[in-house]
């Protein structure tokens, strides 16, 4: 009940409004983003980084409306990959991109994101680093994979992000798990219908286990995103006899446990920086009660 009616909040523009002007938010947001700036995004790669953890960073941004804005997301990130590169960050550091944040949702959508995201990993390769794209509501599934069809046949190092919420991800993972695909498996963050999605957490958790099984049996390199203690203790038994894998966690959540797990396997941090922080943060708050019991009480105790 709160996850939905945070979730219609995560896309509601007077609620966006009401949480960006109360100036008490800003420092709850920076639990878990780097901050506005490249400069900010660069300082804490570096950190993480020295801390024996790779990263992904997120421009943050989505549902852009407006071709110039879709211009500036690709600026934005060209500008990141190439600075990664010349501070020496780009073995460890790679990007994620929302194409709805490179125009998927304009008119002719599909080819505008197709040649964005294009743009991106041309300036990802010059950099020497790599591409996943994010996944969005269930509306955007397909485009989304056709897209990643498109850019690995010039860029077949991009990665794609499934859920395992949608009925459909368990063969998704079938379709995807193919020597040189990278997929992130997370269990999924949007508000959706269950024509869809599984509703119950416990039916979410089991498409997890199958979908990470097919991974792991898969010759792809799976990348397991969660900060769920049994799957991640399931991933560790299933991938423990194959080294191409990896634990993906979001920056802010769990940092002891990440430490943990980077001193046994490779862990990557997945890091947000920007303005556009709305939409990313209320999709944490609404993931855990404690989330928006720390956002509350740092609002009452300040
Ligand atoms: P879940 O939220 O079910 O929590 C299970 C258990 O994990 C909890 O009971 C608790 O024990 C532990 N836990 C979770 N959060 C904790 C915390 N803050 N502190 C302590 N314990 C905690 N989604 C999407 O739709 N599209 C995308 O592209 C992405 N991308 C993405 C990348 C990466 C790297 C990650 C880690 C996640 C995403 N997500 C995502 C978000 C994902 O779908 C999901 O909403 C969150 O990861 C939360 O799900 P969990 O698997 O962590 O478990």
């Amino acid at each position: 009940m709160l996850r939905t009616a945070l979730l219609a909040a995560a896309g509601s523009p007077g609620c966006r409004s009401l949480v960006e002007q109360t100036p008490l938010t800003r420092p709850v947001v920076r639990r878990f983003v780097a901050g506005s700036t490249v400069d900010d995004a660069l300082a804490v790669t570096a950190n993480l980084i020295g801390s024996g953890r790779a990263v992904t960073l997120d421009h943050l941004g989505e549902d852009t409306t407006d071709p110039s804005m879709a211009a500036a997301t690709v600026k934005a990130y060209a500008e990141l990959l190439t600075l990664l590169a010349e501070h020496g960050l780009a073995a460890d550091a790679e990007v994620s991109v929302k194409l709805s944040a490179v125009g998927l949702r304009l008119p002719d959508g599909d080819r505008v994101a197709l040649d964005n995201a294009r743009r991106i990993c041309a300036a990802a390769a010059a950099a020497g680093t790599t591409v996943t794209l994010d996944m969005e509501d269930h509306t955007t599934t397909d485009a989304t994979l056709g897209v990643l069809r498109e850019l690995r046949a010039d860029f077949p190092w991009v990665g794609a992000v499934l859920q395992a919420y949608l009925r459909r991800t368990e063969q998704d993972c079938r379709d995807l798990a193919y020597a040189g695909s990278r997929v992130r498996l997370c269990k999924g963050a949007y508000a959706e219908p269950a024509s869809v999605a599984y509703q119950d957490k416990s039916d979410v958790d089991r498409s997890y286990v199958r979908c990470l099984r097919v991974l792991m049996d898969g010759a792809g390199h799976p990348m397991v995103a969660t900060h769920d203690p049994r799957m991640i203790a399931i991933a560790a038994e299933l991938g423990k006899d194959r080294p191409d894998w990896e634990f993906q966690m979001l920056y802010g959540v769990r940092d002891a446990e990440q430490r943990r797990l980077a001193r046994d396997h490779a862990v990557r941090v997945y890091l947000p920086y920007g303005d556009e922080w709305y939409g990313y943060f209320v999709r944490r708050l609404a993931e855990r009660p404690a989330n928006l019991a720390f956002f509350l009480r740092a609002l009452v105790t300040r």
